[in-house]
């Protein structure tokens, strides 16, 4: 068995090809609330190569590292400041400055106006962690990869950019750019990817401001080769849904879209969203089949997951040159 793990490393280390990354997906958000810093805390712990941010904008314009752009299915807003929710009667992060929000205490994902006891007692030890900004978040990795010699990286998504250009009239992917200059993060792919599902925002960073920073184009539905190879002129990557890898065929047989297969024809990267426990994509009816489709038939370059420590096993016991 080792002989053949020795040989397996050798075959690997000479075909040069790299391991995918582990990327953990809000944190280690199968374990923790996401976002929190328990989270990221977890996931740098379990292993991942990289732990994502997704931001939004502050009334200060400052980066909060949350999902929404609303606050109320992930903060205790609606106790602290009742009256501050708009008439559509949610709670939004542009609306609060910066000392209002870092008030505020995290909880687990919940349904609007109905709290789930089933969801709230999921993570009772990350219960009551407050909200970062991702400058914060930064320090923290940063320190961490200090203490502990590691390299783990950012991989900070855009959220609303749409939204957030209506409510401040710029675009928030050219602050981004400046707070990161400022916070010195190096636009280095082994450092820190951005990501955005709206396209005119990754265009707008790499034709007018000439971002360095490796951009990752999200995509939640279908897209055909000759997308790919446009998405291709600005980005480096691309991050699809699990669903738009594979299909199962007539004989009921796991086949490839051949998303995978045009992305990489266009120079692209694969970085695949998200891998679960307990939910798998359409295609797949277990983890073990979800993990070794997307590492070994499709050879991904690397995937979210909310199971950084699941996520690491699979990949060292596949690509056993990783060190740890
Ligand atoms: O960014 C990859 C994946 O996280 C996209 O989906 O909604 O979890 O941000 P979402
Ligand atoms: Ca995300």
């Amino acid at each position: 068995m080792l002989v053949f793990q020795m040989l397996l490393a050798f075959q690997v280390i000479g075909s040069g090809v790299p391991a995918p990354l582990v990327i953990a997906h809000r944190g280690a958000s199968g374990y923790a609330v996401e976002h929190t810093e328990a989270a990221k805390a977890m996931a740098f712990a379990q292993g991942a190569d990289f732990v994502e941010q997704d931001v939004v904008l502050s009334k200060d314009k400052q980066f909060i590292v949350t999902h929404d752009i609303t606050m109320e299915e992930t903060t205790d807003v609606e106790q602290v400041f009742p009256d501050r929710h708009r008439e559509d009667g949610s709670y939004y992060f542009a609306d609060f400055q910066w000392d209002e929000i870092k008030q505020l205490i995290m909880h687990e994902r919940t349904r609007r106006g109905s709290e789930s006891p089933a969801l709230e007692k999921r993570f009772p030890g990350s219960a009551g962690q407050r909200v970062l900004r991702l400058e914060d978040e930064i320090r923290l990795v940063r320190g961490w990869n200090e203490t502990t010699g590691k390299s783990v990286g950012l991989y900070i998504e855009l959220k609303g950019p749409s939204f957030h250009k209506k409510e401040f009239g710029s675009n928030m992917g050219e602050w981004l750019l400046t707070l990161l200059a400022k916070l010195e993060v190096q636009p280095d792919a082994n450092q820190c990817y951005i990501q955005c599902f709206e396209m005119q925002e990754l265009q707008d960073l790499h034709d007018r401001l000439d971002c360095k920073f490796p951009l990752i184009q999200l995509l939640g539905r279908p897209t055909s080769a000759e997308d790919v190879s446009k998405i291709a002129k600005y980005a480096k990557g691309i991050g699809p849904s699990l669903d738009l890898l594979m299909r199962r065929n007539e004989r009921g047989e796991i086949e490839s879209t051949g998303l995978v297969e045009a992305a990489h024809t266009a120079g692209l990267l694969v970085h695949p969203y998200t891998v679960r426990k307990h939910q798998q994509p359409r295609w797949s009816d277990s983890l073990e089949v979800t993990h070794s489709s997307i590492l070994q038939k499709l050879k991904v370059d690397g995937f979210f997951t909310d199971y950084p420590d699941l996520g690491r096993n699979a990949v060292d016991g596949r690509f056993p040159t990783k060190a740890n």
